[in-house]
C-alpha cells in the first residue's frame, strides 16, 4: 500500500505490433482518455512482451515504438495527465519479474489459457520459449510495481490480471509475516498519536468483530492521511486492519475496456491481420476509396435491388457515427432501393474523415518534432522509475536482500 493509493491507479500496456487503427481508437484509445481524467494513469509500450513473440524482429521496436506513442498523442492521450513509458526503459520491471519467479509454481503458468492457446494460434513462431511461458509474470510484474488497482484490459487479458491476484497474494502471504508483526503493528498504532490511534483501534475490532465495511474503508482512509509514519508502518497497519500480514504488493482488479463495435471494412472484427482496418494515419483519399469500395449486402446487385442493413457491413458503420435521423433515411432507402450504396456510404465517409482530420493534423505535427516525442518519453519513464523504485526496494527488502 504504501503512500500510494492503488485505487486511484491506473495502468496499462499494448504491444508495439504496428499502426493503430479505428478498432484501436474506439475501444482502448479513447478509454485512455477518458480514464485520464478520473485517475492517476501510467500507460507503456509493452516492447517486452512483443519481444515474447517476436525476437528475432528487431525491425518493430525501431519503426513501432516511438510510432505508437506519437498515435496516443494524436488521439489526446495527455502526457500532463498520464506518464507515457516505454518498459524496456524501466528495468525495474525485469528484477521483480526474476523475483516473483522465484515463488511463482509453473503450474500457475502453464494453465493460463492464452499460453496453449496462442501457441496453438501462431504455430509459424516458436513460442517453446522460457520467455513466453513468463508472459503473464512480466505482466504481473508491470502491474504490481506501480502497485496499480485498475487494469484497463480486454476480455483477452482478464485471466492475466486475476493471475496477478495471486501472486501478489503469494508474496504477500510468504513475506508479510514478519517476525513480530503483532509487536510491530501496536507499535505503529501508538506512533499515530492518541487520537488517531484511538480511532483506528476503534474502527479496526468493528470491522473485526461486526464485519463492518464502512469501518474498514473509514480506518483505510485515516491511514492514508497519515503523515507521519513510515511505508512499512503503514503497510503493517494495513495488514494489520484486515487481519493478516504485511500488504506489500497491491492486488490489481481488471476495468473490463467496452468492446469496440468498430467492425472492419468486410463485417467482422477491424485488425490489421485481416486486412480490412482503417489505419488512424492512413491517407485520407484512401480511406474514401477503401470505404466507397466496401463490399454491402450481396443481394444488391444493381440498384433497383432491395438490400437488407442488417446484412450489410457499411451499417454497422453507421451504427458507430449516424444519428437516428440518417439511420431511418439508410434503412427506408436500402430496403426500397431507393438509394444507392455510395449515396449510403457518404455520411460515414464524411464522418470517419471529420474523425481522422485532426488526428491526422497532430500526428504531423508530432512526426516533424520526433525530439519532442522523445521528451515526453523520457518524461514519463522518469516519473514511472520513481515510483517503480520505491516499490523495488519495499520487495528487496522483504525478501532479505540487504540493499546498501
Ligand atoms: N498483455 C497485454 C496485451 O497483449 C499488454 C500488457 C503488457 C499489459 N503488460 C501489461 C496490459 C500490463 C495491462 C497491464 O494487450
Ligand atoms: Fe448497405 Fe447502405 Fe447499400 Fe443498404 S444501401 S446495402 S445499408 S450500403
Amino acid at each position: 500500500m504504501s503512500t500510494v493509493d492503488s485505487q486511484q491507479r491506473v495502468l496499462s500496456g499494448m504491444r508495439p505490433t504496428g499502426r493503430l487503427h479505428l478498432g484501436h481508437l474506439h475501444g482502448v484509445l479513447n478509454n485512455w482518455v477518458k480514464l485520464q481524467h478520473e485517475y492517476q494513469c501510467f500507460f507503456f509500450v509493452a516492447d517486452w512482451h512483443a519481444l515474447t513473440t517476436h525476437y528475432g524482429d528487431q525491425k518493430i521496436f525501431e519503426e513501432n515504438v516511438i510510432d505508437m506513442v506519437i498515435d496516443w498523442l494524436a488521439v489526446g492521450v495527455d502526457p500532463g495527465s498520464a506518464a507515457l513509458f516505454v518498459q524496456s526503459k524501466i528495468p525495474e520491471h525485469a528484477e521483480l519479474h526474476l523475483l516473483l519467479s522465484m515463488l511463482t509454481p509453473l503450474g500457475w503458468l502453464e494453465r493460463v489459457p492464452s499460453y496453449k492457446d496462442q501457441q496453438e494460434k501462431l504455430q509459424e513462431l516458436n513460442l517453446d520459449t522460457h520467455g513466453f511461458l513468463g508472459y503473464p509474470l512480466l505482466q504481473a510484474a508491470d502491474i504490481l510495481i506501480y502497485r496499480a488497482g485498475l487494469v484497463p484490459v480486454g476480455s483477452d487479458q482478464v485471466a492475466h490480471v486475476e493471475f496477478t491476484r495471486e501472486v501478489a497474494r503469494r508474496f504477500n502471504h510468504i513475506y508479510g509475516k514478519e517476525p513480530g508483526f503483532e509487536e510491530n503493528a501496536k507499535a505503529a498504532v501508538r506512533k499515530m498519536g492518541k487520537k488517531s490511534a484511538q480511532l483506528y483501534s476503534n474502527l479496526r475490532s468493528a470491522y473485526q468483530q461486526r464485519g463492518d465495511h464502512e469501518a474498514l474503508a473509514k480506518a483505510q482512509a485515516l491511514l492514508k492521511e497519515q503523515q507521519n509514519i513510515s511505508i512499512g508502518d503503514r503497510e503493517r497497519l494495513f495488514g494489520y486492519l484486515e487481519g493478516g500480514g504485511k500488504m506489500i504488493l497491491a492486488e490489481p482488479k481488471s476495468l473490463l475496456t467496452p468492446a469496440s463495435k468498430m467492425p472492419g471494412l468486410d463485417g467482422q472484427k477491424m485488425s490489421k491481420s485481416y486486412n480490412n482496418a482503417i489505419g488512424l494515419r492512413e491517407p485520407l483519399e484512401d480511406v474514401r476509396k477503401k470505404i466507397s469500395t466496401m463490399p454491402t449486402d450481396p443481394a444488391r446487385v444493381r440498384l433497383s435491388d432491395p438490400g437488407n442493413p442488417e446484412k450489410c457491413p457499411v451499417w454497422q458503420l453507421h451504427e458507430n457515427y449516424s444519428d437516428p435521423e440518417i439511420k431511418a433515411w439508410v434503412v427506408e432507402g436500402c430496403k426500397t432501393a431507393s438509394i444507392g450504396c455510395l449515396d449510403c456510404k457518404k455520411p460515414v465517409i464524411d464522418a470517419i474523415v471529420a474523425e481522422l482530420e485532426p488526428i491526422q493534423k497532430e500526428a504531423q505535427q508530432y512526426e516533424h518534432d520526433p525530439d519532442l516525442v522523445r521528451s515526453i518519453i523520457i518524461e514519463g519513464c522518469d516519473t514511472a522509475r520513481e515510483s517503480a523504485r520505491e516499490t523495488l526496494s519495499e520487495v528487496r527488502t522483504a525478501m532479505g536482500l540487504t540493499t546498501w
